[in-house]
C-alpha cells in the first residue's frame, strides 16, 4: 500500500534538504487535478482545478510551511513568527504544534475570516489582531525576524517558495507536461512566483544536491496568468496600494512581497497579471460550487474569474489544456455561500416533521 508522504520526502532529490534532514510534515501535497467540465464547455480548452482547499489546514500554505517549518528546526529555532491574511497563520499554527515550536501570528483586525482564525487559535497560536493591514503586519512580523529571537514563516522566506513550487511538479506528473496556461489568484505573489520556478526547473535538467543531474520532466512551461482583486491589485496599478480592499480577504494586500519574482514569472513566461471585480470574484465562486462541484473561498476564486472574463473578452484560446489553481476550501469562509447573486441572505425552508409535507415541500407527486 502506498501513502503519499508529503511533499519533501515525494521530492526530496528537487528540495534543499539531506538524509538527516527532520522532516516537518502533516502529509500535505498530492492534491485532486479535477477536470472542471463546465469551464472546459465554456472555454473550448480543456480546463483543470487544482484542489489545494485538500492540503491539511485548507489552503496551498501548506507546501511551503512544511519546508519554512522544517528550516525553522534545523535552524534551532524555539519559536515561529508569520503576518496572515489568515490561511498562512492556520498553517504555521498546525505545523509549529507538529514541531513542537510556539507560534505567534498578526493578522488584520476585522479582515479575516472566521474558519482561518478558529484554526490558528485551535492549534494554540498567539493569535495578535494588528491595527492595520496586512502588508503592515508584514512589516512588523520582518521586522520581529530581525531584532528578536523568532523565525519567520513568511514566502519571504526562501524556505516557502521552495516547498509551494512542488505545485507545478504535481500537474505536469498528473498530465505528462506542462498545461500551455496556469491561472491563479495573486496576493502576496509567492505563489506565482514558487509555480513558476517549479515549472522553470521541470522543464530542464535540474542539479539535484541528493541525486546528481535529474533529466528535464517537461517539455514546454506555461504562459503564467494572474489575477488580483481589483481594489487590492498593485501589479496592475504599477504601484503598491495603501488602502487594498475586497471581499476577497485571502488576497486583500497592497505591497506584495515578491514583487519582482512575480513580474518576471509574468514576463519571461509570456502571461499576464490582471485584475476582476469582487463581483466576478462571487460570480465565480457561485460557478465553482453550482457547476463543478468544488467549494472554495472566495479569493480562491480570482482566478477563475479572471478566466471567465478573458473568455468572455474572447482572449482565452480553444484546444489548450489550462489548469487553475484554487487555492484554500470554502469551509474557510462559508459565509459567502449564504448570499444569492441580489445579495440578499438563503434561508433554509423548515418544514413539519412529517414525510408528506417534505414531500410536498420538494414538489413531488406519490409514486
Ligand atoms: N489564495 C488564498 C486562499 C490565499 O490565502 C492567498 C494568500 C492567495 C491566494 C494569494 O497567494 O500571496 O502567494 O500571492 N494568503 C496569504 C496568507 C497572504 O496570509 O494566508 P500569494
Amino acid at each position: 500500500a502506498h501513502q503519499w508522504r508529503g511533499v519533501i520526502r515525494e521530492y526530496a532529490e528537487r528540495l534543499p534538504v539531506t538524509e538527516a534532514t527532520k522532516v516537518i510534515t502533516l502529509g500535505e501535497g498530492g492534491t485532486p487535478l479535477v477536470h472542471a467540465e463546465k469551464l472546459s464547455e465554456l472555454t473550448g480548452s480543456v480546463v483543470y482545478l487544482k484542489v489545494e482547499g485538500m492540503n491539511p489546514t485548507g489552503s496551498f500554505k501548506d507546501r511551503g510551511m512544511t519546508m519554512a517549518m522544517t528550516a525553522a528546526v534545523e535552524a534551532g529555532a524555539k519559536a515561529v513568527v508569520c503576518a496572515s491574511t489568515g490561511n498562512t497563520s492556520a498553517s504555521a499554527a498546525a505545523y509549529a504544534t507538529a514541531a513542537g515550536l510556539k507560534c505567534a501570528v498578526l493578522v488584520p483586525e476585522g479582515k479575516i475570516s472566521m474558519g482561518k482564525l478558529s484554526q490558528a487559535i485551535a492549534h494554540g497560536a498567539t493569535l495578535l489582531q494588528v491595527d492595520g493591514n496586512f502588508d503592515n503586519c508584514l512589516d512588523i512580523a520582518r521586522k520581529l525576524g530581525e531584532s528578536y529571537p523568532v523565525f519567520l514563516v513568511n514566502s519571504v522566506n526562501p524556505a516557502r517558495i521552495q516547498g509551494q513550487k512542488t505545485g507545478a511538479f504535481e500537474v505536469v506528473d498528473a498530465l505528462g507536461d506542462a498545461p500551455d496556461i496556469h491561472v491563479l489568484p495573486v496576493g502576496n505573489a509567492g505563489n506565482i512566483s514558487a509555480y513558476w520556478k517549479g515549472y522553470k526547473e521541470y522543464s530542464a535538467p535540474f542539479e539535484s544536491g541528493t541525486a546528481g543531474t535529474l533529466p528535464a520532466v517537461s517539455t514546454k512551461t506555461p504562459a503564467m496568468w494572474g489575477f488580483q482583486a481589483a481594489g487590492a491589485a498593485p501589479f496592475v496599478a504599477g504601484h503598491p496600494i495603501t488602502e487594498p480592499d475586497t471581499i476577497a480577504t485571502a488576497i486583500r494586500i497592497g505591497n506584495p512581497a515578491s514583487w519582482d519574482t512575480a513580474v518576471a514569472a509574468r514576463d519571461e513566461s509570456g502571461g499576464l497579471i490582471e485584475a476582476v471585480t469582487d463581483e466576478e470574484i462571487l460570480d465565480a465562486h457561485r460557478w465553482l460550487s453550482s457547476k463543478e462541484g468544488v467549494f472554495v473561498e472566495p479569493g480562491s476564486a480570482a482566478g477563475v474569474a479572471g478566466l471567465i472574463k478573458k473568455h468572455a473578452a474572447g482572449q482565452v484560446p480553444t484546444g489548450k489544456t489550462i489548469v487553475i489553481t484554487v487555492t484554500g476550501h470554502g469551509l474557510k469562509d462559508p459565509q459567502w455561500a449564504l448570499r444569492t447573486a441580489d445579495g440578499s441572505d438563503v434561508q433554509p425552508v423548515s418544514v413539519p416533521n412529517d414525510v408528506v409535507s417534505v414531500a410536498n415541500e420538494l414538489g413531488l407527486d406519490a409514486k
